[in-house]
């Protein structure tokens, strides 16, 4: 396929390499209780890490996205297609925010979260968010519970907008014969 139907290779790798980080920090706190106990700690902290990692990424990806258009949706897919679409992508890079984001957020108002620092892959300190690490007590438990809240729910919307989004990608490949999965391979 022409470049110009492609997108640009920086926004391939990032595409792909935040899909399998999410995948991975999906899955690693799904099956979290099925590790042996003391390997429940390091994999909350790993779940971290990669979720932070994420959160960089993204940032990254929607820089490079500003300089770096996608290419044009072929004409073949009609109005409604390319709305749903855009819409789609417009939440899905939400959730890449929101989910890091609201993590953060949960995990700096843990009340404990002072007496363990966070570390990114073991590697160094990750700092926590000071304002809310500095709400009084009774109230950090509350923001605590809802930003645990807001971070569970937004992964229920990512399971629903992922389950569309593939869906979408594997009826123009498939049903519609486009080569819709080139454009980002
Ligand atoms: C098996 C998994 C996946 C497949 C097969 C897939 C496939 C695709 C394809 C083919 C496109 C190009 C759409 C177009 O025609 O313009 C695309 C774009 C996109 N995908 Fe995925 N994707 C997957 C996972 C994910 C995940 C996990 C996320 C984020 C949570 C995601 C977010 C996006 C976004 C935001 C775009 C639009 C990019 C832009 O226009 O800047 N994808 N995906
Ligand atoms: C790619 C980004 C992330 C995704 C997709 C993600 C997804 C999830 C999901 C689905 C849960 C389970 C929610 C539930 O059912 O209770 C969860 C739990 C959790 N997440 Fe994340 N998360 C991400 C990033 C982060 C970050 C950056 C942090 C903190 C720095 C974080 C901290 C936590 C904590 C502390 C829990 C609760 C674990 C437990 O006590 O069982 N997450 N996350």
């Amino acid at each position: 396929m022409s470049p110009e139907k492609r997108y640009t290779r920086p926004a391939i790798i990032l595409h792909w390499l935040i899909a399998v980080l999410m995948a991975v920090n999906i899955g690693l706190i799904l099956l979290v209780e099925r590790f042996p106990d003391d390997w429940i700690r390091p994999v909350i902290d790993t779940h971290k890490s990669i979720g932070i990692t994420v959160l960089g990424l993204v940032l990254l990806r929607i820089l490079w996205r500003f300089g770096h258009p996608p290419p044009p949706m072929p004409a073949s897919y009609g109005r409604l297609e390319r709305g749903g679409a855009h819409a789609a992508h417009m939440v899905l890079y939400l959730l890449m925010i929101l989910l890091p984001l609201s993590g953060w957020m949960h995990d700096s108002a843990w009340k404990d979260a002072a007496t363990h620092p966070m570390q990114l892959f073991g590697l160094f300190e990750w700092p926590r968010i000071g304002w809310i690490m500095d709400i009084e007590p009774a109230a950090k438990e509350t923001w605590h519970s809802a930003l645990g809240a807001v971070h569970e729910w937004a992964g229920y919307v990512l399971y629903a907008m992922f389950a569309l989004h593939v869906g979408g990608a594997l009826k123009h490949q498939f049903v519609d014969g486009e080569r819709e999965l080139q454009r980002m391979i």
